[in-house]
């Protein structure tokens, strides 16, 4: 019988849930740092699943590695762009995600990025810490006010643009919407109207992206899309870093063309760009969306549930079908 690899340590839902795969559970890393590519091609041998982490490349020469035996891949993470799901599908490995248990915790922290843009809360704190002297301005630190009725365009309303939409609509925000449940009712009940992209572009204050990243959402915003970017606008990516040319957003800030970015997620992360982290106008982040205390846990649980299901011959819970 073969094992189950997770390539690093994910707390405490793989010890309550390690049991019912009733396969050893083999770690690659116990440290933050993840095992080498060679250590990982290595600890993969003989796997019968792998709990992937949004991290882990699991490609054809992973899934070779690990052997025929292998049935499933279970990312733990909604976003499966770092597995070659194809790969996986012509060896008849079942691969498997975590959507739903994440919504609430990334469209916290989109909100949370929203506002640290606009009202430049992570600038004033950096100047704080300075400890150079201050004293109250009429005129500093003033930024957009999302609650007087700015508009945000939600590119890719699904789950976690839901969510977002729930709370900017409870902010005041007015909201446009591209995406698979623009049109649906629950979306007209909080005020998403739907729309096309240009029309986002043109007239969003804020313009948040939750599509996923695909070979045709690869670079979505570039120098022309945020050339038709209202002027004065934030742009925040809650989604993937490369659904966004940082060269291009770069350009984009230092002419004052937009006010302003937050970015969760990075182009070639876990490299971040050095001309958006010298700029006090941009707030950036170590992609910890998803980084609530609950939601990391029940991401782990579903995965190791989706695992268990799979090695047991039954459906898994969320299974990719694309
Ligand atoms: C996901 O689940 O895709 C997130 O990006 C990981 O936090």
């Amino acid at each position: 019988m073969g094992h189950v690899y997770l390539s690093r340590s994910v707390g405490s839902a793989a010890e309550e849930f390690s049991a019912q795969l009733g396969r050893e559970l083999r770690i690659g890393s116990t440290s933050s740092d993840p095992p080498s590519r060679e250590e990982f091609l290595e600890g993969v041998r003989g796997a019968e699943a792998i709990l992937s982490l949004v991290t882990d490349r699991i490609d054809a020469q992973l899934l070779d590695a690990a052997g025929d035996q292998l049935k499933v891949v279970a990312n733990v993470g909604v976003g499966y762009d770092n597995i070659d799901v194809a790969a996986a599908q012509e060896r008849g490995v079942t691969v498997t995600n975590t959507p739903g248990v994440l919504d609430d915790a990334v469209a916290d922290l989109t909100l949370a990025l929203i506002l640290a843009t606009t009202r430049r809360v992570v600038e004033s704190d950096r100047k704080i810490r300075t400890g150079e002297p201050w004293i109250w301005g009429p005129q500093d630190y003033v930024g957009l006010q999302i609650s007087a009725g700015a508009r945000l365009g939600i590119v890719g309303l699904g789950r976690i643009g839901m969510a977002v939409a729930k709370r900017a609509a409870s902010f005041g925000m007015e909201i446009i919407a591209t995406g698979r449940r623009a049109h649906d009712d629950d979306a007209a009940a909080l005020g998403v109207r739907p729309a096309e992209l240009p029309e986002l572009l043109a007239t969003s204050d804020v313009l948040s992206l939750h599509c996923p990243l695909k070979p045709e959402t690869r670079h979505l915003i570039n120098q022309y899309t945020l050339a038709a970017m209202k002027p004065g606008s934030y742009l925040i990516n809650t989604g993937r870093g490369p659904l966004v040319d940082e060269q291009a957003l770069a350009d984009a800030l230092d002419s004052g063309h937009l006010a302003g970015a937050g970015l969760d997620v990075h182009e070639f992360e876990p490299q971040t760009n050095p001309r958006l982290r010298a700029m006090e106008q941009v707030v950036l982040l170590h992609h910890i969306g998803s980084a609530g205390d609950k939601t990391r846990y029940d991401m782990a649980a579903l995965a190791f549930r989706n695992a268990s299901a799979v090695l047991n011959g039954e459906d898994p819970l969320t299974p990719v079908t694309h």
